[in-house]
C-alpha cells in the first residue's frame, strides 16, 4: 500500500490526489498530519501511523514559509525516527528558493541552505515544481532533486483558446524564457522576453521586448507571481506596444499584499496559475503530475 502524508500546505490537494489514484486504479492512503499550536505559537505535530509509516510527503511552503519549513523538518525527522524508508517528498512550492546565489558579500544563499537542511533530515529524493533555477544550479545537481515542469498543464489550458495564431508567448525576464519557449513550442507560437532589472525585493523595471507584439494577443508566463509587480510592469509595457488581449499565467501564485487586487484592475483577459499554492486563480491541478511520479517511483 502506498502511504502519503500531506503536511499543512498541501491539504487542498487531498481530494485531487484521491481522484487521480482512483482514476489510475491504484490503492493509496492519503492522510493528513496532526498539527496544533502551543500558546507561544510553537508547533506540535504528530504523524498518524495507524495505517503504516508513510514514505511519501507532500508540502507546499506558502503561506507562512517559516512555519511550514519548521513543520516540514519536524515531520521529516519524526518519519526518520519512526523508520520510514526511501522517503520521497514533493515540495509543490519550495520556500526560500529564489536566492540561489550570493549577490552581495555576506548574503545567505537560502536555496542551498534549505535544500541541504531538508536532505539532512532524511529525504532520499525530492520533487519540486518549476523551482527558481537560473542556469546551472549546483545544489540541484548535488542532491537527488527533480525539477518538474508544469508547462504541459498550461499548454493544455491554452490549447482550447480560439485564434491562437494571433498569440505570442512572453516571459517577463530572461530567466523564465525557457518556460516561455517550451510553452510556445507546445502551442506552435513564437516566444519572446522582456528585459527586467530588479530594483529591490518589491520593485522591478521592465524594458524592451525581444519580439514584435503589436496587435497580438499575449500570454505572459512566469514561475512565480509574488508582489505582482513584475507582471504589472510587463502588462504596462505590452499595452504601450499596442497588444490586443493579455493572458497572465504563472506556476506559483503567491499574490502577496494587494497583488491580486492590482492584477484584477489591470484590464487583463485572463489570470491562471497551478494549485502548487492555493489561490482563487489556481485552475490547473498538479496532482496528476504527482501521482504519475509516485507510480513511476513504485515501479
Ligand atoms: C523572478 O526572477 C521570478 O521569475 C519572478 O518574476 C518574480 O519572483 C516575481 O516577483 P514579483 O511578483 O514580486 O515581481
Amino acid at each position: 500500500m502506498i502511504n502519503i502524508i500531506l503536511l499543512s500546505g498541501a491539504q487542498h490537494l487531498h481530494k485531487y490526489l484521491e481522484t487521480e489514484f482512483y482514476k489510475s486504479n491504484i490503492d493509496a492512503n492519503v492522510y493528513s498530519v496532526e498539527l496544533k499550536f502551543f500558546p507561544d505559537s510553537e508547533q506540535y505535530i504528530r504523524i498518524p501511523i495507524e495505517k503504516g509509516i508513510p514514505n511519501y510527503v507532500i508540502q507546499s511552503m506558502f503561506d507562512n514559509p517559516d512555519k511550514k519549513f519548521v513543520e516540514t523538518i519536524l515531520a521529516l525527522y519524526t518519519l526518520k525516527d519512526l523508520g520510514a524508508k526511501n522517503l520521497v517528498c514533493f515540495f509543490t512550492y519550495l520556500a526560500y528558493a529564489r536566492q540561489d546565489r550570493r549577490i552581495k558579500e555576506g548574503e545567505a544563499i537560502s536555496q542551498s541552505i534549505i535544500v541541504k537542511t531538508l536532505f539532512n533530515s532524511g529525504i532520499e529524493k525530492a520533487f519540486v515544481f518549476d523551482v527558481h533555477i537560473r542556469g546551472e544550479s549546483e545544489i540541484i545537481s548535488k542532491f537527488n532533486i527533480i525539477n518538474l515542469s508544469c508547462v504541459n498543464l498550461f499548454a493544455d489550458y491554452f490549447r482550447s483558446f480560439k485564434n491562437r495564431e494571433d498569440f505570442v508567448v512572453i516571459s517577463p525576464d530572461e530567466g523564465s524564457f525557457d518556460i516561455a519557449k517550451r510553452l510556445a513550442n507546445e502551442l506552435n507560437l513564437i516566444a519572446g522576453y522582456t528585459k527586467k532589472k530588479r530594483l529591490d525585493g518589491s520593485h522591478v523595471k521592465i524594458s524592451d521586448i525581444s519580439v514584435d507584439v503589436k496587435s497580438k494577443n499575449v500570454i505572459i508566463i512566469d514561475d512565480i507571481i509574488s508582489t505582482g509587480n513584475t507582471m504589472l510592469e510587463t502588462i504596462d509595457l505590452l499595452k504601450e506596444r499596442g497588444v490586443k488581449d493579455i493572458y497572465v499565467s504563472a506556476t506559483h501564485g503567491l499574490f502577496v499584499n494587494d497583488a491580486l487586487k492590482k492584477l484584477k484592475e489591470a484590464n487583463i483577459k485572463d489570470l491562471v496559475t497551478t494549485n502548487t499554492v492555493l489561490n482563487e486563480f489556481a485552475k490547473l491541478d498538479v496532482s496528476k503530475i504527482i501521482v504519475k511520479e509516485i507510480i513511476n517511483n513504485e515501479n
